[in-house]
């Protein structure tokens, strides 16, 4: 009798090996993804249809709203909206189009090459990628640290620097995958700092912008966010905190930081919302050690420019999100440098972005990390990219779009930098 249940729980362990987290793993099949149009500006129905969704794709637009939904609430939810359409009629199938890289075939440490850049991959070997990257230029990079996630995950990146030796000149800093589903933005922010380095001893052009500034990139800020999105709900968007009392997870970590994180308008004061601001300004583990980092290279050399990497929409935003009516004091700037690399993105294979100050431009956001770096930070240029593509794919942008978007997003950094 006990062997009995011994061997079958063995059994059942065996198969579940087999079977990597069979019935855990959240599957679309069959989901829809609908765009609504509301009828007026009801915050009400915009709740009700959040808690019939299973994931809201753009949360804080108003006018149209994109949602992924069970075939069971389609109904429901169509109901509640003036009109609808479907985007995607099988949320599920269109995933398989997306390809994830299990198992990466180089494994001795060698600086990685281009067919990184080809695939996504798993959280373990992104951190690889970034320390084998470092390993080839030791004395011009370093591996960084800027504290720990809610389930212990160091946040890491890089730091890039060139002839002016270590922490020599002022700082551009890049941030990558704040939220869990957008893959796009680490392969993005890991190949900037992969150009940086590989290009910097043959291309002049390369060479000028790391003599220029230090660059501090951090390919995933929201490690735990990415994990789950990885293993269990491919939409996931924000960290993996918990609320005492309530049985919804995570805080949007974009809304969370200490920068008019009590305005209202911008986030959501409920733990189940997309966009959930925390309890209390910048009261997430990933905020804490990203905004001592970003007050510490404020306080050493200053930082130039800052850029968060999102998707998807194909826009350059700049402060403020937190309120439309105030215009940072160097708009003009902004929209200059803006322009041009909009521009240089366009030259490139004609992608087309839409850029403007974040708030006028996308929607409200309040506790966001460029209003912080801008005012807090005191950057001189803080911009938020979100990168391919406007919503055909969305967040699961096939693998054969990683290097033309990865490429013609260069072109767009190259430009910020030598303009800043
Ligand atoms: N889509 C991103 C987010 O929701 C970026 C927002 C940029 N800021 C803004 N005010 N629209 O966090
Ligand atoms: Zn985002």
């Amino acid at each position: 009798m006990k062997s009995l249940l011994l061997i079958s729980l063995l059994l059942a362990d065996a198969l579940s090996f087999v079977v990597p987290r069979a019935g855990q793993e959240v599957d679309y099949s069959g989901f829809k993804a609908l765009r609504l149009k509301l009828s007026e500006q009801s915050e009400d129905i915009e709740a009700q249809i959040e808690e019939l969704a299973a994931h809201v794709l753009n949360p804080g637009r108003s006018e149209l709203l994109d949602v992924v939904v069970a075939p069971e609430n389609v109904d429901a939810v169509t109901a509640l909206a003036a009109e609808s359409t479907v985007i995607t009629e099988d949320v599920g199938a269109a995933f398989k189009e997306e390809t994830l890289a299990t198992k990466d075939e180089v494994s001795v440490a060698a600086v990685p090459s281009e067919t990184w850049f080809t695939a996504y991959h798993p959280y373990a070997d992104h951190i690889t990628f970034l320390r084998d990257l470092q390993s080839g230029f030791t004395s011009q990079s370093e591996i960084i640290t800027t504290g720990t996630s809610v389930q212990g995950r160091t946040l890491t990146g890089i730091h890039i620097w060139g002839s002016g030796g270590k922490g020599s000149k002022p700082a551009v800093l890049f941030h990558g995958t704040v939220h869990a589903r957008e893959w796009i933005s680490t392969m993005t922010v890991e190949y900037m700092a992969w150009q940086l380095l590989t290009k910097y001893s043959t291309n002049s052009t390369v060479k000028a912008m790391v003599d220029k500034f230090d660059f501090y990139i951090i390919p995933i800020v929201n490690p735990d966010g990415f994990v789950y999105s990885q293993t269990t709900d491919r939409l996931w968007r924000k960290n993996r905190q918990t609320v005492s009392g309530n049985s919804c997870v995570g805080r949007d970590i974009n809304r969370n930081w200490p920068y008019k994180w009590e305005v209202t308008g911008g986030a959501s004061t409920n733990p189940c919302s997309e966009t959930y601001k925390g309890q209390a300004a910048g009261d997430s583990p990933e905020n804490k050690g990203l905004v001592a980092h970003v007050n510490s290279l404020r306080d050493s050399k200053g930082l130039t420019l800052y850029i968060d990497f999102h998707s998807y929409g194909q826009y350059i935003l700049w402060p403020y999100g937190y309120n439309c009516n105030v215009v940072v004091d160097n708009d003009a700037q902004h929209r200059s440098l803006a322009t041009r690399a909009a521009s240089a993105i366009r030259a490139v294979s004609g992608t087309r972005y839409t850029i403007g100050p974040a708030c006028s431009t996308l929607y409200a956001t309040t506790g966001d990390s460029t209003d912080y770096t801008d005012a807090v930070g005191q950057s001189t240029y803080s911009y938020t990219y979100e990168l391919r593509d406007t919503g055909n794919y969305g967040f699961t942008l096939p693998a054969s779009q990683i290097q033309p978007t990865i490429r013609e997003t260069w072109e767009g950094v190259v430009s910020m930098v030598r303009d800043a």
